[in-house]
């Protein structure tokens, strides 16, 4: 799997989007240690705050099928029904769950910018001085 499919496995994730209240649609593709792929999308809800971002539904839906080990995630975001054309950075609290399963110095995140251009920062640069399972002994 090279940057470049994770980044379209990324663009085919978004294509499932369910975001009625904000018409912005976003696309996760999580790279697993032993190469699987999966998907994510944001999926929202009317009394907003329950919501979902497509970095984390990638992140628990591999979580729960026994995946804890990631090398990279894909993102892409923008207006609902228009291809992307801008960089889409994880929210705090996306960067916050990579934080929990992620080497943040190796862990890579790649954010698409339109066709097949992104930019590509690690974890640590995203989320620096960040807290996890290490600041509690885990
Ligand atoms: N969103 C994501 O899914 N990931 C991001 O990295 C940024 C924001 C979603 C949340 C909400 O459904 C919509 O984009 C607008 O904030």
């Amino acid at each position: 799997m090279t940057d470049i499919e994770l980044v379209q496995a990324a663009i085919r994730a978004r294509e499932k989007a369910y975001c009625p209240y904000s018409n912005f649609a976003v696309g996760a593709a999580l790279l697993c240690a032993d190469g699987t792929v999966y998907g994510g999308c944001n999926i929202e809800n009317a009394a907003y705050s329950p919501g979902n971002c497509a970095e984390r539904t990638a992140i628990f839906r591999a979580v729960f099928d026994g995946q804890r080990d990631f090398t990279a995630i894909a993102i892409v975001g923008g207006p609902a029904g228009q291809p992307v054309s801008e960089l889409c950075a994880p929210c705090g609290v996306c960067r916050q769950v990579m934080m929990e399963f992620c080497d943040p110095a190796t862990f890579r995140i790649l954010m698409g910018t339109g066709g097949d251009t992104f930019e590509e920062r690690t974890l640590q640069q995203m989320l620096p001085f960040g807290f996890g399972p290490a600041n509690l002994g885990k």
